[in-house]
Protein backbone atom coordinates (compact mmCIF):
# COMPACT_ATOMS: atom_id res chain seq x y z
CA UNK A 1 0.00 0.00 0.00
CA UNK A 2 3.09 2.57 0.84
CA UNK A 3 4.43 1.85 -2.23
CA UNK A 4 3.00 4.25 -4.84
CA UNK A 5 2.69 7.11 -2.53
CA UNK A 6 6.67 7.61 -1.96
CA UNK A 7 7.70 8.13 -5.70
CA UNK A 8 4.48 10.82 -5.77
CA UNK A 9 5.74 12.59 -2.31
CA UNK A 10 9.16 12.61 -4.55
CA UNK A 11 7.61 14.49 -7.72
CA UNK A 12 6.02 16.69 -5.53
CA UNK A 13 8.99 17.28 -3.30
CA UNK A 14 11.29 17.89 -7.29
CA UNK A 15 8.67 20.05 -8.35
CA UNK A 16 8.48 22.37 -5.62
CA UNK A 17 12.86 22.48 -5.62
CA UNK A 18 12.53 23.19 -9.20
CA UNK A 19 9.68 26.37 -8.61
CA UNK A 20 12.20 27.77 -6.02
CA UNK A 21 15.48 27.67 -8.30
CA UNK A 22 13.22 29.54 -11.40
CA UNK A 23 11.98 31.88 -8.56
CA UNK A 24 15.53 32.55 -7.31
CA UNK A 25 16.91 32.77 -10.88
CA UNK A 26 14.52 35.39 -11.59
CA UNK A 27 14.94 37.37 -8.50
CA UNK A 28 19.13 37.48 -9.24
CA UNK A 29 18.42 38.36 -12.86
CA UNK A 30 16.63 41.42 -11.45
CA UNK A 31 18.76 42.20 -9.00
CA UNK A 32 22.17 42.08 -11.26
CA UNK A 33 20.09 43.70 -14.82
CA UNK A 34 18.61 46.83 -13.49
CA UNK A 35 16.93 48.91 -10.63
CA UNK A 36 13.10 49.69 -11.23
CA UNK A 37 13.21 53.48 -11.54
CA UNK A 38 9.20 53.06 -10.17
CA UNK A 39 10.30 51.03 -7.27
CA UNK A 40 13.56 53.00 -5.61
CA UNK A 41 14.19 51.37 -2.27
CA UNK A 42 17.51 53.58 -1.65
CA UNK A 43 16.59 56.66 0.79
CA UNK A 44 19.58 58.31 -0.17
CA UNK A 45 18.83 58.42 -3.77
CA UNK A 46 18.74 61.79 -5.37
CA UNK A 47 15.75 60.64 -7.37
CA UNK A 48 12.42 59.28 -6.55
CA UNK A 49 9.98 58.47 -8.96
CA UNK A 50 5.96 57.80 -8.66
CA UNK A 51 4.28 55.75 -11.19
CA UNK A 52 0.40 55.77 -11.76
CA UNK A 53 -1.22 52.38 -12.72
CA UNK A 54 1.17 50.28 -12.21
CA UNK A 55 5.13 49.71 -11.05
CA UNK A 56 6.22 46.43 -12.33
CA UNK A 57 8.82 46.59 -14.90
CA UNK A 58 7.70 47.76 -18.35
CA UNK A 59 4.68 48.48 -16.66
CA UNK A 60 4.51 52.28 -15.75
CA UNK A 61 2.63 54.62 -18.47
CA UNK A 62 2.92 57.68 -16.51
CA UNK A 63 5.84 59.17 -14.04
CA UNK A 64 6.61 61.78 -11.86
CA UNK A 65 10.18 62.07 -10.93
CA UNK A 66 11.44 64.43 -7.81
CA UNK A 67 14.77 65.03 -8.02
CA UNK A 68 16.48 66.04 -4.39
CA UNK A 69 19.53 65.60 -2.20
CA UNK A 70 22.44 67.51 -4.07
CA UNK A 71 21.09 66.72 -7.31
CA UNK A 72 22.17 64.04 -9.73
CA UNK A 73 25.01 64.13 -12.48
CA UNK A 74 24.58 63.61 -15.63
CA UNK A 75 27.42 60.63 -15.57
CA UNK A 76 24.81 58.95 -12.41
CA UNK A 77 24.40 55.45 -13.61
CA UNK A 78 20.55 56.04 -12.38
CA UNK A 79 19.52 57.54 -15.78
CA UNK A 80 20.07 54.04 -17.55
CA UNK A 81 17.65 52.97 -14.99
CA UNK A 82 14.85 54.60 -16.91
CA UNK A 83 15.33 51.25 -19.34
CA UNK A 84 13.09 49.38 -16.27
CA UNK A 85 10.00 51.19 -17.56
CA UNK A 86 10.04 51.37 -21.36
CA UNK A 87 6.31 51.93 -22.26
CA UNK A 88 6.27 55.36 -20.30
CA UNK A 89 4.33 57.98 -22.07
CA UNK A 90 4.38 60.65 -19.89
CA UNK A 91 7.47 61.96 -17.92
CA UNK A 92 7.80 64.51 -15.66
CA UNK A 93 10.55 65.95 -13.24
CA UNK A 94 10.04 67.76 -10.10
CA UNK A 95 13.14 69.42 -8.79
CA UNK A 96 13.16 69.88 -5.42
CA UNK A 97 16.46 71.45 -4.50
CA UNK A 98 18.12 74.05 -5.79
CA UNK A 99 21.08 73.05 -8.32
CA UNK A 100 19.58 69.73 -8.50
CA UNK A 101 19.47 69.63 -12.18
CA UNK A 102 21.13 71.55 -14.55
CA UNK A 103 21.02 69.91 -18.06
CA UNK A 104 18.20 67.99 -20.24
CA UNK A 105 18.52 64.27 -19.40
CA UNK A 106 18.74 63.91 -23.37
CA UNK A 107 19.62 60.36 -22.84
CA UNK A 108 16.37 58.99 -21.46
CA UNK A 109 14.26 60.59 -23.93
CA UNK A 110 15.90 58.66 -26.05
CA UNK A 111 15.23 54.84 -23.77
CA UNK A 112 11.86 55.94 -24.07
CA UNK A 113 10.57 55.31 -27.32
CA UNK A 114 6.75 55.47 -26.08
CA UNK A 115 6.95 59.00 -24.78
CA UNK A 116 4.28 61.64 -25.53
CA UNK A 117 4.64 64.15 -22.72
CA UNK A 118 7.47 65.05 -21.07
CA UNK A 119 8.58 67.83 -18.96
CA UNK A 120 10.74 69.85 -16.34
CA UNK A 121 9.80 72.56 -13.59
CA UNK A 122 12.28 74.35 -10.98
CA UNK A 123 15.07 72.99 -12.32
CA UNK A 124 18.53 75.40 -12.81
CA UNK A 125 18.96 74.18 -16.30
CA UNK A 126 20.38 77.47 -17.43
CA UNK A 127 21.96 76.23 -21.38
CA UNK A 128 20.24 73.53 -23.67
CA UNK A 129 22.46 72.76 -26.02
CA UNK A 130 21.91 71.58 -29.58
CA UNK A 131 19.73 68.18 -30.46
CA UNK A 132 19.22 67.83 -26.56
CA UNK A 133 15.09 67.25 -28.06
CA UNK A 134 16.27 65.44 -31.14
CA UNK A 135 14.80 62.88 -33.40
CA UNK A 136 11.74 61.81 -30.77
CA UNK A 137 8.99 60.69 -33.20
CA UNK A 138 6.10 60.44 -30.71
CA UNK A 139 6.71 63.06 -28.46
CA UNK A 140 3.91 65.26 -28.40
CA UNK A 141 4.20 67.92 -25.73
CA UNK A 142 7.34 69.74 -24.45
CA UNK A 143 6.90 71.66 -21.07
CA UNK A 144 9.81 73.00 -19.55
CA UNK A 145 8.82 76.32 -17.61
CA UNK A 146 9.87 77.99 -14.30
CA UNK A 147 13.77 76.68 -15.10
CA UNK A 148 16.29 78.84 -15.22
CA UNK A 149 16.85 78.62 -19.01
CA UNK A 150 18.70 81.48 -20.38
CA UNK A 151 20.17 80.24 -23.62
CA UNK A 152 18.39 77.83 -26.19
CA UNK A 153 21.16 77.29 -28.66
CA UNK A 154 20.31 76.74 -32.71
CA UNK A 155 19.05 73.21 -33.72
CA UNK A 156 17.71 72.59 -29.71
CA UNK A 157 14.33 71.58 -30.74
CA UNK A 158 14.97 69.29 -34.10
CA UNK A 159 13.02 66.93 -35.64
CA UNK A 160 10.15 65.93 -33.76
CA UNK A 161 7.60 64.84 -36.16
CA UNK A 162 4.92 64.87 -33.57
CA UNK A 163 5.58 67.92 -31.00
CA UNK A 164 2.23 70.07 -31.04
CA UNK A 165 3.10 72.03 -27.91
CA UNK A 166 6.09 73.47 -27.08
CA UNK A 167 6.00 75.51 -23.42
CA UNK A 168 9.32 77.47 -22.29
CA UNK A 169 6.81 79.92 -19.92
CA UNK A 170 8.52 81.89 -16.92
CA UNK A 171 12.77 81.16 -17.57
CA UNK A 172 14.87 83.87 -18.31
CA UNK A 173 15.91 83.62 -22.33
CA UNK A 174 17.28 86.65 -23.44
CA UNK A 175 17.39 85.70 -27.38
CA UNK A 176 15.86 83.72 -29.81
CA UNK A 177 18.25 82.77 -32.53
CA UNK A 178 17.59 81.69 -35.66
CA UNK A 179 16.57 77.80 -36.60
CA UNK A 180 16.38 76.94 -32.98
CA UNK A 181 12.97 75.20 -33.96
CA UNK A 182 13.70 73.26 -36.64
CA UNK A 183 11.75 70.40 -38.49
CA UNK A 184 8.54 70.57 -36.26
CA UNK A 185 6.02 70.06 -38.80
CA UNK A 186 3.29 69.13 -36.26
CA UNK A 187 4.04 72.21 -33.48
CA UNK A 188 1.12 73.96 -33.65
CA UNK A 189 1.44 75.94 -30.09
CA UNK A 190 4.80 77.80 -28.99
CA UNK A 191 4.84 79.40 -25.39
CA UNK A 192 7.78 81.81 -24.15
CA UNK A 193 6.08 84.46 -21.92
CA UNK A 194 7.22 85.41 -19.19
CA UNK A 195 11.31 85.49 -19.89
CA UNK A 196 13.69 88.14 -21.14
CA UNK A 197 13.51 87.54 -24.78
CA UNK A 198 15.08 91.21 -26.38
CA UNK A 199 16.16 89.97 -29.50
CA UNK A 200 14.75 87.48 -32.24
CA UNK A 201 17.01 86.77 -34.78
CA UNK A 202 15.90 86.95 -38.57
CA UNK A 203 14.78 83.33 -39.25
CA UNK A 204 13.85 82.13 -35.69
CA UNK A 205 10.23 81.32 -36.80
CA UNK A 206 11.48 80.07 -40.41
CA UNK A 207 10.24 76.63 -40.21
CA UNK A 208 7.15 76.99 -38.09
CA UNK A 209 4.80 76.87 -41.46
CA UNK A 210 2.38 75.14 -39.42
CA UNK A 211 2.14 77.14 -36.16
CA UNK A 212 -1.12 78.51 -35.01
CA UNK A 213 -0.44 80.24 -31.90
CA UNK A 214 2.82 82.37 -30.78
CA UNK A 215 2.65 83.75 -27.26
CA UNK A 216 5.61 86.43 -26.40
CA UNK A 217 3.44 88.30 -23.71
CA UNK A 218 5.71 89.71 -20.81
CA UNK A 219 9.41 89.47 -22.24
CA UNK A 220 11.30 92.68 -22.90
CA UNK A 221 11.23 93.18 -26.83
CA UNK A 222 12.06 96.51 -28.10
CA UNK A 223 11.97 96.10 -31.85
CA UNK A 224 10.44 93.43 -34.39
CA UNK A 225 13.16 93.47 -37.50
CA UNK A 226 11.55 92.64 -40.64
CA UNK A 227 12.43 89.16 -41.27
CA UNK A 228 11.43 88.21 -37.54
CA UNK A 229 7.94 86.65 -38.61
CA UNK A 230 9.46 85.03 -41.41
CA UNK A 231 7.49 81.19 -42.06
CA UNK A 232 4.50 81.79 -39.81
CA UNK A 233 2.50 81.35 -42.68
CA UNK A 234 -0.56 79.79 -40.78
CA UNK A 235 -0.24 81.82 -37.66
CA UNK A 236 -3.28 82.73 -36.43
CA UNK A 237 -2.60 84.58 -32.81
CA UNK A 238 0.16 86.14 -32.34
CA UNK A 239 0.38 87.82 -28.33
CA UNK A 240 3.22 90.77 -27.99
CA UNK A 241 1.54 92.04 -24.82
CA UNK A 242 3.73 93.54 -22.16
CA UNK A 243 7.16 93.91 -24.22
CA UNK A 244 9.23 97.01 -24.53
CA UNK A 245 7.96 97.88 -28.70
CA UNK A 246 8.21 102.36 -28.98
CA UNK A 247 8.02 101.90 -32.81
CA UNK A 248 6.32 99.49 -35.28
CA UNK A 249 7.70 99.84 -39.00
CA UNK A 250 5.90 99.09 -42.21
CA UNK A 251 5.32 95.40 -43.10
CA UNK A 252 6.21 94.15 -39.88
CA UNK A 253 3.51 91.71 -39.73
CA UNK A 254 3.14 90.78 -43.95
CA UNK A 255 4.08 87.45 -43.77
CA UNK A 256 1.85 86.45 -41.15
CA UNK A 257 -1.22 86.13 -43.97
CA UNK A 258 -3.44 84.08 -42.11
CA UNK A 259 -3.05 85.80 -38.42
CA UNK A 260 -6.59 86.82 -36.96
CA UNK A 261 -5.36 88.22 -33.34
CA UNK A 262 -2.64 90.39 -32.76
CA UNK A 263 -2.11 91.79 -29.36
CA UNK A 264 -0.01 94.42 -28.54
CA UNK A 265 -1.62 95.95 -25.12
CA UNK A 266 0.71 97.08 -22.37
CA UNK A 267 4.01 98.53 -24.89
CA UNK A 268 5.34 101.88 -24.91
CA UNK A 269 4.26 102.04 -28.88
CA UNK A 270 3.96 105.77 -29.92
CA UNK A 271 4.41 105.44 -33.47
CA UNK A 272 3.07 103.19 -36.25
CA UNK A 273 4.38 103.48 -39.93
CA UNK A 274 1.43 103.74 -42.64
CA UNK A 275 1.80 100.02 -43.65
CA UNK A 276 2.44 98.66 -40.43
CA UNK A 277 -0.36 96.17 -40.90
CA UNK A 278 -0.14 95.91 -43.95
CA UNK A 279 -0.75 91.82 -45.16
CA UNK A 280 -2.86 90.99 -42.83
CA UNK A 281 -6.39 90.81 -44.40
CA UNK A 282 -7.44 88.21 -42.52
CA UNK A 283 -6.80 90.24 -39.06
CA UNK A 284 -9.90 90.27 -37.23
CA UNK A 285 -8.92 91.64 -33.37
CA UNK A 286 -6.07 94.25 -33.02
CA UNK A 287 -5.48 95.29 -29.36
CA UNK A 288 -3.41 98.29 -28.82
CA UNK A 289 -4.08 99.38 -25.58
CA UNK A 290 -1.95 101.26 -22.83
CA UNK A 291 0.33 102.27 -25.02
CA UNK A 292 1.47 105.75 -26.11
CA UNK A 293 -0.53 106.71 -29.18
CA UNK A 294 -1.29 110.05 -29.95
CA UNK A 295 -2.52 109.88 -33.62
CA UNK A 296 -2.98 107.46 -36.21
CA UNK A 297 -2.60 108.22 -39.52
CA UNK A 298 -4.95 107.93 -41.89
CA UNK A 299 -4.39 104.81 -43.96
CA UNK A 300 -3.30 102.94 -41.07
CA UNK A 301 -6.16 100.31 -41.23
CA UNK A 302 -6.08 99.90 -45.42
CA UNK A 303 -4.48 96.70 -44.67
CA UNK A 304 -6.88 95.05 -42.70
CA UNK A 305 -10.18 95.48 -43.89
CA UNK A 306 -11.10 92.54 -41.87
CA UNK A 307 -10.91 94.15 -38.62
CA UNK A 308 -14.21 94.19 -36.51
CA UNK A 309 -12.62 94.27 -33.14
CA UNK A 310 -10.07 97.20 -31.87
CA UNK A 311 -9.34 97.94 -28.84
CA UNK A 312 -7.25 101.60 -28.47
CA UNK A 313 -8.02 102.37 -24.71
CA UNK A 314 -5.13 103.96 -22.73
CA UNK A 315 -3.42 105.66 -25.25
CA UNK A 316 -3.15 109.15 -25.88
CA UNK A 317 -5.39 109.59 -28.96
CA UNK A 318 -6.30 113.08 -29.69
CA UNK A 319 -8.20 112.25 -32.74
CA UNK A 320 -9.57 109.19 -34.51
CA UNK A 321 -10.87 110.24 -37.93
CA UNK A 322 -13.77 109.21 -40.59
CA UNK A 323 -10.69 107.78 -42.59
CA UNK A 324 -9.06 106.08 -39.55
CA UNK A 325 -12.25 104.52 -39.69
CA UNK A 326 -13.37 104.07 -42.92
CA UNK A 327 -12.00 100.73 -44.18
CA UNK A 328 -13.32 99.13 -41.25
CA UNK A 329 -16.60 100.89 -40.62
CA UNK A 330 -18.93 98.50 -42.54
CA UNK A 331 -17.04 95.87 -40.21
CA UNK A 332 -18.18 97.63 -36.91
CA UNK A 333 -21.87 97.71 -37.88
CA UNK A 334 -21.99 93.71 -37.51
CA UNK A 335 -23.23 92.22 -34.35
CA UNK A 336 -19.94 90.62 -32.75
CA UNK A 337 -17.71 93.85 -33.25
CA UNK A 338 -15.86 96.00 -30.82
CA UNK A 339 -14.16 99.35 -30.97
CA UNK A 340 -12.88 100.11 -27.33
CA UNK A 341 -11.27 103.91 -26.86
CA UNK A 342 -11.47 105.07 -23.59
CA UNK A 343 -8.92 106.57 -21.33
CA UNK A 344 -7.35 108.74 -24.27
CA UNK A 345 -7.12 112.47 -25.04
CA UNK A 346 -10.29 113.22 -27.69
CA UNK A 347 -11.03 116.39 -28.26
CA UNK A 348 -14.96 117.28 -29.20
CA UNK A 349 -14.39 117.89 -32.72
CA UNK A 350 -16.01 117.26 -36.08
CA UNK A 351 -13.40 114.25 -36.72
CA UNK A 352 -15.39 112.51 -34.63
CA UNK A 353 -18.89 112.80 -36.35
CA UNK A 354 -18.85 109.73 -37.71
CA UNK A 355 -19.75 108.21 -34.28
CA UNK A 356 -23.62 109.46 -34.78
CA UNK A 357 -23.64 107.57 -37.32
CA UNK A 358 -22.77 104.77 -36.18
CA UNK A 359 -23.73 104.45 -33.20
CA UNK A 360 -27.74 104.19 -35.40
CA UNK A 361 -26.25 101.99 -37.36
CA UNK A 362 -24.67 99.43 -35.21
CA UNK A 363 -25.90 96.25 -34.84
CA UNK A 364 -23.83 95.22 -31.70
CA UNK A 365 -24.32 96.14 -28.35
CA UNK A 366 -21.14 96.54 -27.06
CA UNK A 367 -20.21 99.07 -30.31
CA UNK A 368 -23.34 100.62 -29.16
CA UNK A 369 -22.88 100.95 -25.36
CA UNK A 370 -18.97 102.14 -26.27
CA UNK A 371 -20.18 105.00 -28.15
CA UNK A 372 -22.66 106.06 -26.31
CA UNK A 373 -20.28 106.24 -22.97
CA UNK A 374 -17.65 107.76 -24.73
CA UNK A 375 -16.30 111.43 -23.59
CA UNK A 376 -14.24 114.29 -25.48
CA UNK A 377 -12.55 117.25 -24.12
CA UNK A 378 -14.37 120.53 -24.75
CA UNK A 379 -11.47 122.20 -25.03
CA UNK A 380 -11.70 125.97 -26.62
CA UNK A 381 -8.38 126.93 -28.15
CA UNK A 382 -8.21 130.60 -27.33
CA UNK A 383 -6.42 131.35 -30.83
CA UNK A 384 -9.26 130.47 -32.96
CA UNK A 385 -11.59 132.35 -31.16
CA UNK A 386 -12.62 134.69 -33.95
CA UNK A 387 -13.29 131.70 -35.76
CA UNK A 388 -15.53 130.25 -33.44
CA UNK A 389 -16.75 132.80 -32.03
CA UNK A 390 -20.17 131.62 -32.37
CA UNK A 391 -19.55 128.12 -31.05
CA UNK A 392 -17.54 129.11 -28.40
CA UNK A 393 -20.80 130.93 -26.81
CA UNK A 394 -22.98 127.96 -27.67
CA UNK A 395 -20.24 125.87 -25.61
CA UNK A 396 -19.59 127.70 -23.14
CA UNK A 397 -22.93 128.32 -22.62
CA UNK A 398 -24.16 124.40 -22.42
CA UNK A 399 -21.06 123.62 -20.28
CA UNK A 400 -22.70 126.25 -17.38
CA UNK A 401 -25.81 124.22 -17.12
CA UNK A 402 -23.46 120.62 -17.22
CA UNK A 403 -21.57 121.81 -14.26
CA UNK A 404 -23.28 124.60 -12.35
CA UNK A 405 -26.93 123.57 -13.56
CA UNK A 406 -27.63 127.45 -13.54
CA UNK A 407 -30.54 128.84 -15.65
CA UNK A 408 -29.85 129.48 -19.39
CA UNK A 409 -28.20 132.68 -20.02
CA UNK A 410 -30.68 135.00 -21.14
CA UNK A 411 -28.29 136.39 -23.85
CA UNK A 412 -28.36 132.84 -25.75
CA UNK A 413 -32.18 132.52 -26.00
CA UNK A 414 -31.62 131.47 -28.93
CA UNK A 415 -30.46 128.32 -28.19
CA UNK A 416 -33.09 127.28 -26.17
CA UNK A 417 -33.56 124.17 -27.83
CA UNK A 418 -30.48 122.70 -27.15
CA UNK A 419 -30.02 123.20 -24.02
CA UNK A 420 -33.14 121.38 -23.19
CA UNK A 421 -32.01 118.38 -25.46
CA UNK A 422 -28.54 118.11 -23.14
CA UNK A 423 -30.81 118.75 -20.07
CA UNK A 424 -32.78 115.62 -20.65
CA UNK A 425 -29.61 113.53 -21.26
CA UNK A 426 -27.97 114.46 -18.65
CA UNK A 427 -30.59 113.19 -16.15
CA UNK A 428 -30.46 110.08 -18.14
CA UNK A 429 -26.64 109.54 -17.57
CA UNK A 430 -26.20 110.77 -13.88
CA UNK A 431 -23.09 107.63 -13.66
CA UNK A 432 -20.66 108.66 -15.53
CA UNK A 433 -17.90 110.79 -13.72
CA UNK A 434 -16.29 113.40 -15.82
CA UNK A 435 -13.94 115.73 -15.49
CA UNK A 436 -14.44 119.22 -15.87
CA UNK A 437 -14.28 119.77 -19.59
CA UNK A 438 -15.61 116.32 -20.27
CA UNK A 439 -18.55 115.80 -22.30
CA UNK A 440 -20.17 112.68 -23.80
CA UNK A 441 -19.82 112.97 -27.52
CA UNK A 442 -23.46 111.80 -28.66
CA UNK A 443 -25.20 114.02 -26.55
CA UNK A 444 -23.40 117.22 -28.45
CA UNK A 445 -25.27 117.27 -31.93
CA UNK A 446 -22.99 117.16 -34.83
CA UNK A 447 -23.73 120.39 -36.23
CA UNK A 448 -22.31 121.95 -33.20
CA UNK A 449 -19.13 119.95 -33.08
CA UNK A 450 -16.26 122.71 -33.87
CA UNK A 451 -13.40 121.85 -36.19
CA UNK A 452 -10.63 123.14 -35.14
CA UNK A 453 -7.01 123.68 -36.96
CA UNK A 454 -5.51 120.20 -37.47
CA UNK A 455 -2.44 119.47 -35.28
CA UNK A 456 0.45 117.71 -37.49
CA UNK A 457 0.89 114.23 -36.29
CA UNK A 458 3.94 114.05 -33.91
CA UNK A 459 4.64 110.35 -35.43
CA UNK A 460 4.84 110.98 -39.33
CA UNK A 461 5.93 113.70 -41.23
CA UNK A 462 4.09 112.73 -44.17
CA UNK A 463 0.96 113.42 -42.49
CA UNK A 464 -1.38 115.99 -43.70
CA UNK A 465 -5.11 116.66 -42.07
CA UNK A 466 -7.14 116.60 -43.01
CA UNK A 467 -7.11 115.66 -46.62
CA UNK A 468 -9.61 116.90 -49.14
CA UNK A 469 -10.79 113.50 -49.30
CA UNK A 470 -11.81 113.42 -45.48
CA UNK A 471 -13.64 117.02 -45.39
CA UNK A 472 -16.08 115.22 -48.59
CA UNK A 473 -16.48 112.46 -46.37
CA UNK A 474 -17.23 114.22 -43.39
CA UNK A 475 -20.27 115.79 -45.61
CA UNK A 476 -20.97 112.81 -46.76
CA UNK A 477 -21.26 111.21 -43.47
CA UNK A 478 -23.56 114.31 -41.86
CA UNK A 479 -25.50 114.74 -45.00
CA UNK A 480 -26.68 110.77 -44.94
CA UNK A 481 -26.75 110.64 -40.89
CA UNK A 482 -30.74 110.42 -40.63
CA UNK A 483 -30.83 110.90 -36.97
CA UNK A 484 -29.93 114.84 -36.84
CA UNK A 485 -31.08 117.46 -38.00
CA UNK A 486 -29.01 120.12 -38.52
CA UNK A 487 -28.06 123.64 -39.70
CA UNK A 488 -26.27 122.80 -43.39
CA UNK A 489 -24.63 126.75 -43.27
CA UNK A 490 -23.10 125.76 -40.21
CA UNK A 491 -21.21 122.01 -41.49
CA UNK A 492 -20.12 124.71 -44.79
CA UNK A 493 -19.07 126.94 -42.53
CA UNK A 494 -17.18 124.24 -40.56
CA UNK A 495 -15.56 123.06 -43.70
CA UNK A 496 -14.63 126.31 -44.89
CA UNK A 497 -12.68 126.42 -41.93
CA UNK A 498 -10.92 123.51 -42.34
CA UNK A 499 -9.46 125.10 -45.66
CA UNK A 500 -8.97 128.05 -44.31
CA UNK A 501 -6.19 126.38 -42.09
CA UNK A 502 -4.76 124.19 -44.74
CA UNK A 503 -4.29 127.19 -46.93
CA UNK A 504 -2.73 129.37 -44.05
CA UNK A 505 -0.71 126.16 -43.06
CA UNK A 506 0.71 126.23 -46.45
C1 LIG B 1 18.76 62.45 -35.62
O1 LIG B 1 18.49 61.68 -36.79
C2 LIG B 1 19.31 61.98 -37.88
C3 LIG B 1 18.86 61.19 -39.07
O2 LIG B 1 18.04 60.16 -38.74
C4 LIG B 1 20.76 61.68 -37.52
O3 LIG B 1 21.60 62.01 -38.60
C5 LIG B 1 21.15 62.50 -36.31
O4 LIG B 1 22.46 62.16 -35.89
C6 LIG B 1 20.18 62.26 -35.17
N1 LIG B 1 20.51 63.20 -34.11
C7 LIG B 1 20.48 62.91 -32.83
C8 LIG B 1 20.93 63.95 -31.88
O5 LIG B 1 20.09 61.84 -32.44
C1 LIG C 1 4.07 60.48 -35.28
O1 LIG C 1 4.23 60.86 -36.61
C2 LIG C 1 4.33 59.81 -37.54
C3 LIG C 1 4.53 60.41 -38.90
O2 LIG C 1 5.55 61.33 -38.88
C4 LIG C 1 3.10 58.94 -37.48
O3 LIG C 1 3.24 57.82 -38.32
C5 LIG C 1 2.87 58.48 -36.04
O4 LIG C 1 1.68 57.77 -35.94
C6 LIG C 1 2.82 59.63 -35.11
N1 LIG C 1 2.67 59.20 -33.75
C7 LIG C 1 1.74 59.68 -32.95
C8 LIG C 1 1.73 59.15 -31.57
O5 LIG C 1 0.95 60.51 -33.31
C1 LIG D 1 17.39 90.48 -18.94
O1 LIG D 1 18.37 90.61 -19.96
C2 LIG D 1 19.20 91.73 -19.80
C3 LIG D 1 20.15 91.75 -20.98
O2 LIG D 1 19.43 91.76 -22.18
C4 LIG D 1 19.95 91.65 -18.49
O3 LIG D 1 20.73 92.79 -18.31
C5 LIG D 1 18.94 91.52 -17.34
O4 LIG D 1 19.63 91.33 -16.13
C6 LIG D 1 18.03 90.36 -17.59
N1 LIG D 1 17.00 90.32 -16.56
C7 LIG D 1 16.68 89.23 -15.91
C8 LIG D 1 15.60 89.37 -14.89
O5 LIG D 1 17.22 88.17 -16.08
Amino acid sequence: MRAPIVPATLLLLVFALELDATRRKQKEKVVHTTINICDISDRDSKVHCYCEFSQDFNEAVKTECWVFNGGIEKSDNLWSSFTSQSNIENLAFNVRADGGLNFVPSNVLLYLKKLRSFSIKYSSIVNIESYSFANLTNVQDITLTKNQIVNVERHTFYNLPNLTVLTLDENKITRLVSETFYELPSLHKLYLTSNNISVIEDGTFRHLVNLLELELDRNNINELKKECFDGLANLKRLDLRRNKLTVLKSFTFTELWNLQELLLDYNEIHALAQRTFDGLSLLKKLSLSHNKLIALISGLFEGVRGLSALDLRHNKLKRFTYDNVKPIYDNLKNQKSYIYLEGNDFDCDCHLAWMHKLRHEARSIKVRTSLENFVCKFNIDPAMNSHLTYYEKTIIDTNNIFIDEKPPDKEYKDTDDLQDDIDEEFIEEPKVIKKENERTLLQIPVELLPCPAAVKSVTDRTYTYPSQNEAKDYRNLILTSKSNKFDISLVTFCFNLIFLNKLLTF
